[in-house]
C-alpha cells in the first residue's frame, strides 16, 4: 500500500492545513486509516463506527483483536451517541480534563461496533486537546478509533519518524506534525467509570490525586505495578508486554550513589563479555555512569521531561543495538507513576533494589 506522508506546520496558512485535514478526514470516511498527532502520542485512526476499519487497524498494528480501541471525539456533544449514559462523575471529569490526556470507559451504545471495543460492552472515549487532532477528528465525521500508531510490541510513537518507521506501507496516510508544543510522550490516563468507585486502569499525565480532587475516592488497578497479583488487568491491553526493547532492561532502585555504583559494576561485567550497555539516568547522576550509551532523562523535579523522552530512548537503544539497559527508578506517585509503569512494562517487571 502507498502511504501518503503529509507534513503540517503551525506556520502554514489555516486554509492549507484545513485542506490537508479534509483529505485525511475523507480517507477515514471511506474506511481508510490515517495516523495523526495527539498531545500524548501519535494515534492510528480509523472510523470508530465502521467495523471493517477497526479490523484494518488491528491488522496494520499486528495487534490481537481482543484489545479494544479508544474512540476519539472532537467535542463533548458527540459523547451521548456512543455511550448508553454519562455518569455524573464522568461529566465532572470531562469538565475538568477535556480536552486533554484522559480516557474514560463507559457503557457503550448500540452504534459502536463490537470490533471497535474488542467484544466488550464498554467503550473507551477521549477528547484530545491537540489542535490538529481535534480538527482532523471533526473532519473525519467525529468518531475516530485510534490505538497508538506503533507496531504491536514497540513503544508508542512520539515523533512522526517513528510512525513512518512502523506504519509506512501499511496505512493510507500519515499526518506528520512534530512542531506543536506540549506533547506529553506517554499515553492518556484511563479511568473506568462503569464502577461505583472509578478506577485508574493506566496511569498518565492526569494523576490519581488530580482525579480525586474532582470526584472524590478513586481506585487504582493493582495489576499496574504488581506483576504477581494473580489478577488480570481490566484494560485488556495492559496484559501484553508493550514497549519491549530488543535488549534486556532492568530498573535499579535505591540511594543515588548505590544505584550508580551498582549499574557501573554491571557495566564492567558486560564489558568483559563484549556486551553493549545503555543507561537512563536523571541529570545529577548521568555524568557518573560508564555505560556505552547514557541517556539524560532530565531533572527529577521535572518528570515531564523524562515522560517526553522515555519512548525515544527505548527506540534509540534498539537502533543503537544496546544489549543490556539499566534505568534509575521513579516514584510511584504523580506523573512519575506513569513513567514507572511504562518502565516496568518495558523491563518485564525486572527491578533490583540496591
Ligand atoms: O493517549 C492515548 O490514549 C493514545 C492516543 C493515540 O490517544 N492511545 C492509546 O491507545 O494509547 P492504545 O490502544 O495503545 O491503548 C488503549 C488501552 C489499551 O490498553 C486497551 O486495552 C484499553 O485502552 N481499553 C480500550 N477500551 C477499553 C475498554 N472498553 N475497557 C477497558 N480497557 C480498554
Ligand atoms: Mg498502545
Amino acid at each position: 500500500m502507498e502511504t501518503q506522508i503529509i507534513t503540517i506546520k503551525k506556520s502554514e496558512a489555516y486554509s492549507d492545513i484545513l485542506d490537508k485535514l479534509s483529505k485525511a478526514g475523507e480517507l477515514i470516511k471511506q474506511g481508510g486509516l490515517v495516523a495523526f498527532p495527539t498531545e500524548t502520542v501519535y494515534g492510528l485512526g480509523g472510523d470508530a463506527l465502521n467495523p471493517e476499519a477497526a479490523q484494518k487497524i488491528y491488522a496494520a498494528k499486528g495487534r490481537p483483536s481482543d484489545n479494544p480501541l479508544i474512540v476519539h471525539i472532537s467535542e463533548l456533544a458527540s459523547l451521548d451517541k456512543i455511550v448508553s449514559a454519562v455518569p455524573d462523575k464522568a461529566k465532572k471529569l470531562a469538565q475538568a480534563f477535556w480536552p486533554g490526556p484522559l480516557t474514560m470507559i463507559m457503557n457503550k451504545s448500540a452504534v459502536v461496533p463490537m470490533q471497535t471495543t474488542g467484544g466488550l460492552d464498554t467503550v473507551a472515549v477521549r477528547l484530545p486537546s491537540h489542535p490538529v487532532a481535534a480538527e482532523f477528528i471533526r473532519l473525519a465525521g467525529g468518531y475516530v478509533a485510534a490505538p497508538s500508531a506503533n507496531l504491536s510490541g514497540k513503544p508508542s510513537p512520539t515523533a512522526a519518524k517513528y510512525v513512518i518507521q512502523d506504519m509506512k506501507g501499511r496505512i493510507d496516510m500519515i499526518l506528520a506534525a512534530d512542531d506543536y508544543e506540549g506533547v506529553i510522550g506517554l499515553e492518556s490516563t484511563i479511568v473506568d467509570m462503569t464502577v461505583d468507585i472509578p478506577a485508574i486502569l493506566r496511569p498518565g499525565y492526569v494523576t490519581q490525586a488530580m482525579i480525586s480532587r474532582v470526584i472524590g475516592e478513586t481506585d487504582i488497578d493493582v495489576t499496574i505495578f504488581d506483576a504477581d497479583s494473580g489478577k488480570a488487568p481490566k484494560a485488556p491491553g495492559m496484559k501484553y508486554r508493550h514497549y519491549a526493547p530488543k535488549g534486556e532492561l532492568v530498573i535499579v532502585e535505591g540511594k543515588p550513589d548505590d544505584v550508580a555504583s551498582y549499574i557501573n559494576q554491571q557495566v564492567r561485567l558486560h564489558r568483559v563479555k563484549g556486551e553493549k550497555t545503555g543507561v537512563i539516568g536523571t541529570d545529577t547522576l548521568v555524568t557518573k555512569y560508564d555505560a556505552d550509551i547514557v541517556k539524560n532523562a532530565g531533572s527529577r523535579d521535572e518528570p515531564l521531561i523524562a515522560a517526553s523522552r522515555l519512548y525515544t530512548f527505548l527506540r534509540e537503544f534498539d537502533d543503537e543495538n544496546v544489549e543490556f539497559m539499566y534505568s534509575e527508578a521513579f516514584k510511584n506517585d504523580g506523573l512519575e507513576q506513569a513513567i514507572m509503569n511504562r518502565l516496568l512494562k518495558a523491563a518485564g517487571h525486572k527491578i533490583i533494589k540496591v
